[in-house]
């Protein structure tokens, strides 16, 4: 659920209200995203939207979208020529389906969107959220699409209503928005916009929220989130480990994890911090996205090999449990065998718990995909191939070398199967146990005794804290 890989399908989320009307909303792309849904729905339940199952179901559907490569946009046109038919067979039972398209393809390509699929109601971009009432409005009345793009990021976070404090155990809460390092290959800083970090009072009282309503881990989500500078009550501006600190005071807040980071942005103090807070994990998703210094240059990426080296070791000194989890493109304009065999041998030499690895694929508007030289498509699949290999290997090794570890896990719901309960490690690893219900939400320890491709199974050790609270 943690998992920042930006190409999956998110879980889909939709807001609690007394219901009259039914809000399903499909979620593509990075955690961003998926806390961008939970604001949609936040932002509609006042409207009487509450969650739907299925877009069957519902009055209203949102595609939260993910723009970073190809692939992803593509899904989007997709879902969409379903979702058609699905809007003409509503329409001839009588029954009007509003139908929006949100997140960076909306932003990206709002126009594009129109023309292909003139049925979209709504194209929303996601510095636009708090308008969705308004167009909602609009778009029930107007024939026609409504379509919002701007980009005033400090609204949004000022005209969003408070975040619903009920999102269960693990929480997500967005701190920073935007990019500007505008690496060769990357949408990120085209849709999202420029960099804004959100100030601390509205951070600490979100996260209090949070606890409040039951969270007992808070993941801070920016696209640089290490980037992030809030300005403080007194004036002053903190950097990333002086709010970790702050967070670490919330009495109930037992985990602090933060992604996705940039290797440019991880400074001494929070590499310190690592080893000083105890709430915050031993697992870091730092990605990297080459070995080789050549390809960084061309990626823009603003550092060495040499620096990714040097964080790693500096990790694991403060904190000698540290495990690290990365992304990778293979393919990358320019990129020779010799510098693939940089990328295999960084990956040799760090070693990842986790990692996610892509074919480069050319975004329209970004240098990159301007540039000579671009990889062929064989050659692409043999590096991706190859590095895809040596990092389910790591993983494997890593989680192998968890079996017999007495760590603590945080319980999220049931497992697969009856009696099961299922919950993360410190390292992110979901792990199942036979154990009671009422210990979602709670911490136990366990010993870790099996590992699978993708999971742990484990053992409770702590009798006492299967009585539940
Ligand atoms: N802000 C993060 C990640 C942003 S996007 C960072 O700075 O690293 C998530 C991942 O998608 C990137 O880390 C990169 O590995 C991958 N990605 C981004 N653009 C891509 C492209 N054009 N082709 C292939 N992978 C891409
Ligand atoms: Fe994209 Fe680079 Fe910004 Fe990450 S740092 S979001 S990869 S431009
Ligand atoms: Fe995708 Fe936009 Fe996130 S492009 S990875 S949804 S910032």
């Amino acid at each position: 659920m943690t998992s920042p890989r930006p190409d999956s399908a998110g879980p889909d989320v939709a807001g609690a209200a007394p219901a009259r009307k039914k809000l399903f909303i499909r979620t593509w792309g990075c955690q961003m995203n998926v806390y961008d849904s939970t604001r949609m729905a936040d932002v509609l339940a006042p409207l009487g939207y509450g969650p739907a199952e299925t877009p069957e179901e519902a009055d209203m559907v949102i595609l939260n979208t993910c723009h970073i490569r190809e692939k992803a946009s593509e899904k989007v046109f997709s879902d969409l020529g379903r979702l058609r038919q699905l809007k003409e067979e509503k329409a001839g039972g009588g029954q009007k389906m509003v139908l929006a398209v949100a997140g960076c393809v909306a932003q990206a390509e709002g126009a594009e969107i129109t023309a292909r699929a003139p049925w979209v109601d709504i194209v929303l971009g996601p510095q636009t959220y708090h308008r969705l009432p308004e167009m909602v409005a609009r778009a029930s009345r107007a024939a026609g699409a409504q379509i919002d793009t701007d980009f005033p990021v400090e609204q949004k976070f000022d005209l969003l209503p408070e975040v619903r404090a009920n999102q269960g155990p693990v929480a997500f809460l967005t701190i920073q928005e935007g990019c500007d390092k505008f690496c060769s290959f990357c949408v990120v800083p085209y849709t999202r916009g420029a960099e804004f970090s959100r100030p601390v009072a509205a951070i600490l009282a979100e996260a209090k929220r949070l606890v409040a309503g039951g969270a007992r881990e808070i993941a801070l989500l920016g696209q640089n989130v290490n980037a992030w500078h809030g300005e403080a009550p007194d004036g002053s501006s903190w950097t990333l480990s002086r709010l970790l600190y702050a967070l670490a005071e919330i009495e109930g807040l037992a985990r602090l994890r933060y992604t996705t980071s940039h290797p440019r942005d991880m400074d001494e103090a929070l590499i310190q911090a690592h080893g000083r807070i105890p709430q915050l994990m031993p697992f870091l998703h730092l990605p990297v996205q080459s070995g080789s210094d050549k390809v960084l240059a061309a990626m823009n990426r603003g550092h060495k090999a040499e620096l990714f080296y040097r964080i790693a070791d500096q990790l694991r000194e403060a904190r000698p449990d540290m495990a690290l989890s990365s992304d990778f493109i293979v393919g990358h304009p320019g990129e020779t065998a010799a510098d693939h065999a940089a990328t295999m041998a960084l990956v040799e030499k760090v070693g990842f718990a986790l990692a996610y690895s892509f074919k480069y694929s050319p975004r329209p508007g970004t240098p990159a995909a301007g540039q000579p030289f671009q990889v062929p498509e064989a050659e692409k699949d043999a590096r991706l191939q190859e590095l895809q290999a040596l990092l389910r290997r790591q993983q494997d090794d890593f989680n192998r070398a968890c079996v017999g570890r007495e760590v603590e896990i945080l319980w999220t719901g049931a497992g697969r199967h009856p009696g099961q309960i299922a919950g993360r490690t410190p390292w992110l690893q979901p792990v199942h146990a036979m154990g009671p219900a009422a210990l979602a939400g709670r911490m136990a320890r366990v010993r870790l005794t099996a590992a699978h491709p993708n999971s742990l199974s484990a053992v409770l050790l702590d009798e006492k804290e299967l009585t539940p609270a």
